[in-house]
């Protein structure tokens, strides 16, 4: 992470802890790593995301229906996705300082000038060429300038610690820096140990580690009473899928959505609530005959892009990625990640995966229950294939709330311009639709404004109310809280009954009939 990006996401939390966005897990016994809290804003944000989800995937659609499943269940779904044996994540420890990394993110780094190693570090990176970046920066000075200037004559070996246990030949990456950029080529070279990151020490060879949570049912703490935290909701929708295909008319292509927690024991929750141990999904698992499963995907694949930009990600920060045939998951045949370009580098915001007939297939020769699906049309017998749009609300919140992060400048009560931050939310996604404020509170205009603001409330719109300090003062809270409008009842109110309406992004004021504000906020909201 540069300094710039950290100024950001520093500057980000502490607006978020301020304003009751984000709060750290049980802060006043110093935190637990990996869990996060949402506070008032927060948690409005985190439920506008959601409805905005459910509204777009369920009730507009007459082809999905939504579920809400138990968290833990019989263990056995677990041994039948794959779960016990393949959710592993490689996890290595530092033999000095005792640090624990995830394998696959931490990366070892070479640089040599002829035979003579100029640079050897490791660095803990998603990608080689942010692991790069990372080492450069870390550098000494007369090293890092002369990476920054080029490196030219120098080769690169760049290559994930998980790849560098002992035992395997490490395959490396060479990369020759040309005049013209950087340019990578695949070669190998003799496996080595890789640095710790912290204090430079020696790294374990890498190991599995499983990431589900484990808990007991019952009084009982033997093996027959262990049982998991779900990882994904995704097994909870397979298990019921025969359930919601009997007490519905549903005919494939059909969908079944489900929002809800997962638990993963990461090895190293990171970049604020990015990467967390108690985390929101939102899946689909969309049902289809195996010979439209491509189409469906593709489908799925753009609307789900479409959507993150329909709410305000700018389309320059997002990208589709599709996934290497090494990068899939044991269950997937295709997989596309939406990514956004955070403060802290590019990352996965949502994965939509072809999971063909894995998971249903898997169940019924686990469960031992016919999980084929009759089309009475063709006669024909088969299990659909599921096309998987799996997003994370925590990801998707994090993703809005630096997108919004915005400062600019807005005039005072002098009119002099002051710097101002603002939360740019879309206004479908702001935790606090409008705020009413009186100018004064006297002469009648706190009751005028209760009244408006009572009138929103009852309309069922999240607003707030303040009478508190200067007007300025409050239009700038407001800013940072994200609040698309600010009615104000003033002086001329009393004599006309028109109100002005402040728009948060563009600080125009219109002077409206203060009976037509209520119409005025929803036509801009769209409701
Ligand atoms: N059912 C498929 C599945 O769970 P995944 O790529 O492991 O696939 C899907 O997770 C989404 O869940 C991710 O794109 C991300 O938004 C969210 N997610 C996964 N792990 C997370 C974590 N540790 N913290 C926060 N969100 C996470």
């Amino acid at each position: 992470m540069t300094e710039n990006t950290n100024t950001l996401m520093d500057k980000l939390a502490a607006l978020a802890k301020r304003r009751g966005f984000v709060f750290q897990s049980s802060e006043i016994y110093g935190g637990i790593n990996g869990f996060w809290d949402y506070g008032p804003l927060g948690v409005e944000l985190k439920r506008n995301i959601k409805e905005a989800w459910w509204e777009d995937v369920v009730r507009k659609r007459d082809d999905i229906v939504g579920l809400d499943c138990s968290i833990i269940m019989n263990p056995r779904v677990w041994e039948a996705s794959g779960h016990l044996v393949n959710f592993n994540d490689p996890l290595v420890d530092c033999r000095k300082c005792k640090a624990r990394f995830r394998a696959d993110k931490v990366f070892m780094v070479v640089v040599k000038d002829g035979e003579n190693e100029i640079l050897r570090a490791g660095v803990e990176a998603d990608t080689r060429e942010q692991a790069r970046e990372l080492a450069t920066a870390n550098a000494n000075s007369k090293t890092r300038r002369r990476l920054e200037k080029g490196g030219e004559g120098l080769s690169w070996v760049i290559d994930r610690a998980e790849r560098l246990s002992s035992g395997t030949r490490a395959s490396l990456t060479l990369i020759h820096t040309e005049p013209d950029g950087s340019k990578f080529e695949e070669g190998t070279a003799p496996g080595s140990k890789c640095p710790c990151p912290l204090c430079g020490g020696e790294l374990t060879d890498a190991r599995k580690f499983n990431m589900m949570f484990k808990t007991f049912v019952g009084a009982m703490e033997d093996s027959s009473a262990v049982a998991y935290l779900r990882p994904e909701t995704a097994q909870g929708i397979f298990a019921n899928y025969k359930n919601v295909l009997d007490s519905t008319r549903l005919k494939t292509p059909f969908g079944i959505a489900q929002i809800g927690k997962s638990f993963r024991n990461e090895i190293n929750p990171r970049n604020y609530t990015f990467r967390s141990r108690e985390f929101e999904q939102m899946e689909i698992e969309f049902f289809c005959h195996p010979d439209e499963a491509d189409r469906w995907y593709q489908y799925w694949r753009q609307a789900r892009y479409d959507w993150y930009v329909g709410l305000g990600l700018t389309s320059s920060k997002l990208r589709l990625r599709d996934h290497q045939k090494d990068e899939l998951a044991h269950y997937a045949r295709a997989c596309a990640d939406i990514e956004y370009e955070f403060p802290f580098g590019i990352n996965e915001l949502e994965g939509i995966a072809n999971r063909t007939d894995f998971d249903l297939s898997e169940h019924q020769k686990h469960s031992g229950k016919d999980l084929t699906y009759f089309d009475d049309e063709t006669k024909q017998r088969f299990i659909p294939y599921v096309i998987e749009p799996s997003g994370g609300v925590d990801r998707a919140a994090l993703a809005f709330l630096c997108e919004a992060y915005t400062e600019d400048t807005a005039p005072d009560e002098n009119g002099v311009p002051q710097p101002r931050t603002v939360m740019k939310f879309h206004p479908r996604l702001a935790p606090v639709k409008a705020a009413v404020f009186p100018l004064v509170k006297k002469e009648g205009m706190p009751e005028v404004a209760t009244g408006i603001y009572r009138e929103l409330q009852k309309a069922g719109l999240s607003c707030f109310y303040d009478e508190k300090g200067a007007v300025g003062r409050r239009y700038r809270r407001q800013d940072e809280a994200g609040t698309p409008f600010c009615v104000t009842v003033d002086g001329q109110t009393l004599q006309d009954q028109t109100v002005t309406i402040r728009d948060r992004d563009s600080l125009r004021q219109d002077r409206i009939a203060a009976s037509q504000a209520l119409a005025y906020v929803r036509e801009r909201l769209g409701r």
